[in-house]
C-alpha cells in the first residue's frame, strides 16, 4: 500500500479479516490500520459489520480468518496472552455497563485493583485524576442512578482511561444519549484526540467525524467501501453507496449550513 502511515507499524493492523456467524459472512475481507495517535472514525449502515470489526480487535469475537495485530501483538495467534493485550485496549460501548452499587470512584477503581493489582491509594489517585479529566471532579461519590446518561458515559470513559490504554475503541458512545448530553461526551473524546490518544470510533456523529477524525472509513456489507480524510469522504464521496448513506444520515439542510456558516436570522 502507498499510504505513508503504513511505513510505521500501526497500533491496530488488520489483514484480510473475515468473520462469519454460521453461514452469514459479516466481515468479508477487511484490511485496515490505525497508526499511533491517529483518530479513525468508522461509519456505515446498520448491520454493515462495524461493531463486529471492533469486537474482533479485542477478541470479544473470534475472527474466522485473517490477522489482527494490536500494539505489536498478534491477537489471532492462539498462543497470545489475550488478557495482557486487552489491558492495553480501552473499550467504550453504547451502554455504559457501570456497577450500580458502586460510586463513580468505585467504578473507576475496581478494574485497576482487580486486573492491574494496584493498591487502594494508587487506584484512588488515578481514578480521581481521570474523573477530573472527563469533567466529573464533583461526582466522585455519586452512584450511576444519580448521574445523567452523559455523566455515566464519561465515567465509563474514565474507567477505560484509568487502565492506561494504548488505544481506545468507541462503539457509538453517544447514540443512547439524549441529544443535549451528546456534546459533553464528544467534548471529552475530542480532548482525548487532541492529547494524542489513538482512537477507533464507530459513530453516526458526522460533525465529530468531520472535525476530529484523521481518517474516515465507510463500511457497507462487511467490506471497506472507501476511506480517506473526512473532508474528502464526507464532502466528496467517490462511491455511490457512500453517497447514498451520507445523504440519509446528513440532514441536507444542515449540511448546507455546515458549509456556508449559520443562516442569518
Ligand atoms: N453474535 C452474533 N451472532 C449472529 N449474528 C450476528 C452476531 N453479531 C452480529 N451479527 C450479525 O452481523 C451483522 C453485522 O452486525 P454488527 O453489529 O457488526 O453491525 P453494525 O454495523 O455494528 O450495525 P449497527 O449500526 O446497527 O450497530 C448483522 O447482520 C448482525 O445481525
Ligand atoms: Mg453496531
Amino acid at each position: 500500500m502507498s499510504e505513508p502511515a503504513d511505513a510505521v507499524p500501526g497500533v491496530i493492523e488488520i489483514r484480510d479479516l473475515h468473520k462469519s456467524f454460521g453461514l452469514h459472512e459479516v466481515l468479508r475481507g477487511i484490511d485496515f490500520h490505525v497508526g499511533a495517535g491517529e483518530v479513525v472514525c468508522v461509519i456505515g449502515p446498520s448491520g454493515s459489520g462495524k461493531s463486529t470489526l471492533l469486537r474482533c480487535v479485542n477478541l470479544l469475537e473470534e475472527p474466522s480468518s485473517g490477522t489482527v495485530r494490536v500494539a505489536g501483538a498478534e491477537i489471532t495467534d492462539p498462543e497470545v496472552d489475550i488478557d495482557a493485550v486487552r489491558r492495553r485496549i480501552g473499550m467504550v460501548f453504547q451502554s455504559f455497563n457501570l456497577f450500580p452499587h458502586l460510586t463513580a470512584l468505585g467504578n473507576v477503581t475496581i478494574a485497576q485493583r482487580k486486573v492491574l493489582r494496584r493498591d487502594r491509594g494508587a487506584a484512588d489517585r488515578t481514578a480521581r485524576e481521570v474523573l477530573e479529566r472527563v469533567g466529573l471532579g464533583d461526582k466522585f461519590g455519586s452512584y450511576p442512578a444519580q448521574l445523567s446518561g452523559g455523566q455515566q458515559q464519561r465515567v465509563a470513559i474514565a474507567r477505560a482511561l484509568a487502565m492506561g490504554p494504548e488505544v481506545m475503541l468507541f462503539d457509538e458512545p453517544t447514540s443512547a444519549l439524549d441529544p443535549e448530553l451528546v456534546g459533553d461526551v464528544l467534548g471529552v473524546m475530542r480532548e482525548l484526540a487532541e492529547e494524542g490518544m489513538t482512537m477507533l470510533v464507530v459513530t453516526h456523529e458526522m460533525s465529530f467525524a468531520r472535525e476530529v477524525a484523521d481518517r474516515v472509513v465507510f463500511m457497507d456489507g462487511g467490506v471497506v467501501v472507501e476511506e480517506g480524510p473526512p473532508e474528502r469522504v464526507i464532502a466528496d464521496p467517490r462511491h455511490e453507496r457512500t453517497r447514498a448513506f451520507l445523504s440519509r444520515v446528513l440532514d441536507p439542510a444542515a449540511a448546507r449550513v455546515g458549509e456556508a456558516g449559520p443562516p442569518s436570522p
